[in-house]
């Protein structure tokens, strides 16, 4: 079972990257840091493991199209792609060009995936895409996020219809405990949380292996598509 997870070189990605080798398959991760790819490559274990690295920009359709030519045919495609960079503003003040990265880099490239996988996904195979907690519940200054997760549930349940009989899902995480954070919270990143801890019904965050244990089950389920998957801890609830 050959899985390109794009995304893969850190956070979500990288924990799905590690389950699909624990259960014995083989995983390309994509994204464009080269250095951060051979350190995912690194901290799996290397080549001899099963585990490649693509270097690709997927908000660029050249680099999309290039990608899917190198890996060839495979079983699955899951993207946990998102640059936050500029992701969270308020509207009043929006940066447009900002606004767009975010948007080119998550949704966008959700879809031109969808266009040019789709030839190279073996019959039996599946798409994830990763939406995200803030389409239910936004955030201050979060509105893009919300906006582009809630787009997101859309999509996947459009193209679970379009490119039947091609399953077509999405995870939902709450708040994992990934490099994200260092991004969103920096030094912050360790009071907020336990804050969230204290609240959530489960008393801890998330970890990319408790999304990657739901990839996984949207994967391998042949039964299920179209569907949304929240693994967010009870964040809906508090
Ligand atoms: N962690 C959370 O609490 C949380 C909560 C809700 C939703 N999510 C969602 O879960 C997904 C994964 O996030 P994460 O927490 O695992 O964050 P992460 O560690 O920052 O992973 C995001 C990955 O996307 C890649 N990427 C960004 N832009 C790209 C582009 N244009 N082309 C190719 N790759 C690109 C990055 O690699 P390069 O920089 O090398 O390109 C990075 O490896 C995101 O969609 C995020 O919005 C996360």
């Amino acid at each position: 079972m050959k899985v390109v997870i794009v995304g893969g070189g850190s956070g979500i990605g990288l924990g799905v990257a590690r389950e699909v080798l624990r259960r014995g398959g083989q995983a390309v991760i994509v994204g464009r840091s080269r250095t951060k790819l051979d350190a995912g490559v690194a901290e799996l274990g290397g080549e001899a493991k099963g585990i490649q690295a693509c270097e690709a920009d997927i908000t660029r359709e050249e680099d999309v199209e290039r990608l899917f030519a190198r890996v060839g045919s495979f079983r699955h495609l899951v993207t946990t792609a998102a640059d936050v960079t500029r992701a969270y503003q308020p509207v009043r003040e929006l940066d447009l060009a900002g606004a767009r990265s975010f948007i080119d880099s998550k949704f966008t490239s959700s879809l031109l995936l969808a266009k040019h996988a789709v030839k190279h996904i073996e019959v039996g195979g599946s798409f994830t895409l990763t939406g995200g907690i803030a389409a239910q519940r936004p955030a201050p200054r979060g509105a893009l996020v919300a906006a582009v997760n809630g787009a997101l549930e859309g999509l996947a349940r459009a193209l679970a219809v379009e490119l039947a009989p091609l399953r077509v899902n999405l995870v939902s995480p709450g708040w994992v405990d990934t490099p994200i954070w260092d991004k969103l919270a920096g030094s912050a990143k360790a009071e907020r949380f336990d804050a969230m801890a204290r609240r959530l019904p489960v008393g801890r965050v998330g970890t990319p292996e408790d999304v990657a244990h739901a990839v996984l089950f949207l994967m391998e389920n042949s039964f299920t598509t179209g569907s949304v998957l929240h693994v967010d801890g009870g964040h809906p609830l508090v």
